[in-house]
């Protein structure tokens, strides 16, 4: 029922209809399959050969002009995320979560699981259609950023039967946003912005997270889930592997776990192979470190076995007691070491990005951790640990921030970006958030906290200083 609503609905050909206009042409009515001629052919790129020049699609090419390909291992990526967009998280926008008046409805998985799936699926086309709109891409290029890394579900990947031999159905997921994504595509080339594609849940969870759609165990080591992301990577660059720069095989796998650790590096390898198979060599790809350390990826994929793979590492300092007990100055300090141990690592390794970080020095922001959990930083999640004060001030509606705590933030964004520019870039997480100025780009740039051109700084030597 839920998959006939999302195929052909009337509001699904509308939006499809706007999305043509947009940005290409479409093979298949309500399974889009949209080419263009974007592919970055990695110019100045040693790992890519030149000869992959994108193949020219003629008098079907989008009306608006064709974005340059981006000279990926020369030219420092500068982005944000747009999280919470195609995958919900409950701190980015708790109005969703607030709304249902379930405290059950923890994640997107429990969204869809806890309520009735018409009354679900129209609260989320109501979000996939105000959270980012055209305006935010062209406020994105208005901030001198050249990359955006968005965020997708598996179930809102529109994988048929004929395309993996596991079964498709994303119950209770709701699908739908597909389109969206396809419309947001068309937008990022109009606006100059060069879009990561990031496979943020995977059956089974890849790391438990409700960030991953679903909160608590990470089952995606299990049964069959594996080879089905595997084939939902293939669609995915098979459909769209023209209309993006970075094909993302996965966000965070919890490389912690054993059952995990043990076939994370296989499956980078075989989804290398899979989007290479389907893809040519223009398309990137990225993996992560798995939270196993960039150390532990020497020699991984590197030419000449692998062309093209950009190594993704995040890096939070708001986690664990250790990190939330650092004083101000001892956070600087501590950006400037990972920038030491990433540019090691990218010396000789794959192009590597700092690929999600935040301005957030607490774990304050409401819902953080998960609905309904507290926060370390207050004691609010746990008894018997260390506290560190009140979350006043640190979080929440900027009204209430300091101009030391501004001042603290400005730094703080320069020492990280200092960590990205010191390999191949950076991507702040994230370009807004409800209830939380301490993780929004776009309350940054409005605060002073960040720079409306993040080659203009304050603190230009803030890590050769500290
Ligand atoms: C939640 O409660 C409010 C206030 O009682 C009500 O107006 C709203 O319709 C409820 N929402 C849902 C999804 O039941
Ligand atoms: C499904 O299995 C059949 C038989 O092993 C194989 O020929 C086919 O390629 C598989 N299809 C996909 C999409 O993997
Ligand atoms: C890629 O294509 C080659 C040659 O067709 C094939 O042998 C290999 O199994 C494919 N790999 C994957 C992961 O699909
Ligand atoms: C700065 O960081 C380095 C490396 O983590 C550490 O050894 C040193 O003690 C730190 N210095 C200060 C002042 O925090």
């Amino acid at each position: 029922m839920m998959l006939l609503l999302y195929l052909c609905s009337l509001r699904t050909l509308l939006l499809l209809l706007l999305t043509l206009a947009s940005v290409g042409h479409a093979k298949q009515q309500c399974r889009l399959v949209l080419q263009s001629n974007f592919n970055g052919n990695g110019e100045g790129d040693p790992q890519v050969p030149l000869s992959a020049t994108p193949t020219s699609s003629g008098s079907t090419a989008s009306a608006s002009a064709t974005l340059a390909p981006f000279n990926y291992g020369k030219d420092i990526i500068r982005g944000v995320n747009l999280g919470g967009w195609f995958v919900l998280e409950p701190w980015i926008t708790l109005s969703i979560f607030e709304d249902t008046n379930n405290s059950d409805i923890i994640d997107e998985y429990t969204f869809g699981q806890l309520q009735d799936s018409e009354h679900a699926l129209s609260i989320l086309q109501d979000h996939w259609e105000t959270w980012i709109t055209e305006d935010d891409f062209a406020a994105i290029n208005a901030a001198g950023l050249n990359h955006v890394r968005m965020q997708i579900g598996y179930w809102s990947v529109p994988i048929a039967s004929t395309d993996t031999n596991y079964t498709t159905s994303v119950d209770p997921y709701i699908p739908g946003a597909w389109p969206y994504l396809l419309q947001a595509l068309g937008w990022a080339k109009k606006h100059g912005i060069h879009v990561i594609l990031d496979l943020h849940g995977a059956p089974g969870s890849q790391n438990g997270y409700d960030n991953s759609g679903q909160r608590g165990s990470a089952n995606w080591a299990q049964g069959s889930n594996v080879a089905r992301t595997l084939d939902i990577v293939r669609f995915i660059a098979d459909q769209i592997g023209g209309m993006i720069d970075v094909l993302e095989l996965l966000n965070e796998p919890g490389g912690y776990q054993a059952d995990i650790a043990a076939v994370i590096a296989d499956y980078w390898q075989d989804g290398y192979n899979v989007v290479r198979n389907v893809s040519g060599p223009s398309l990137k790809v990225m993996i992560g470190d798995a939270f196993l350390g960039v150390a532990s990826w020497d020699g991984f994929l590197t030419s000449p076995d692998a062309q093209g793979v950009l190594m993704d590492y995040h890096e939070y300092q708001i986690f664990n007691y250790d990190q939330l007990e650092m004083s101000q100055d001892e956070h600087l300090n501590y950006s400037c070491s990972v920038l030491s141990t990433l540019r090691s690592y990218a010396k000789s390794n794959l192009y590597t990005v700092s690929g999600e970080w935040s301005n957030a020095i607490t774990d304050c922001a409401k819902w953080l951790n998960g609905r309904g959990v507290g926060a370390r930083w207050d004691g609010t999640w746990q008894d018997g640990q260390p506290t560190f004060g009140s979350c006043d001030g640190y979080t929440g509606d900027s009204s209430s921030f300091s101009d030391d705590y501004k001042t603290f933030l400005r730094k703080y964004f320069e020492s990280q970006i200092a960590i990205g520019e010191a390999v191949q870039g950076w991507i702040f997480w994230t370009w807004k958030a409800e209830n939380a100025d301490d993780w929004s780009y776009q309350k940054g740039l409005e605060g002073g906290w960040i720079p409306k051109d993040p080659t203009d700084r304050l603190y230009p030597n803030i890590c050769s200083d500290s």
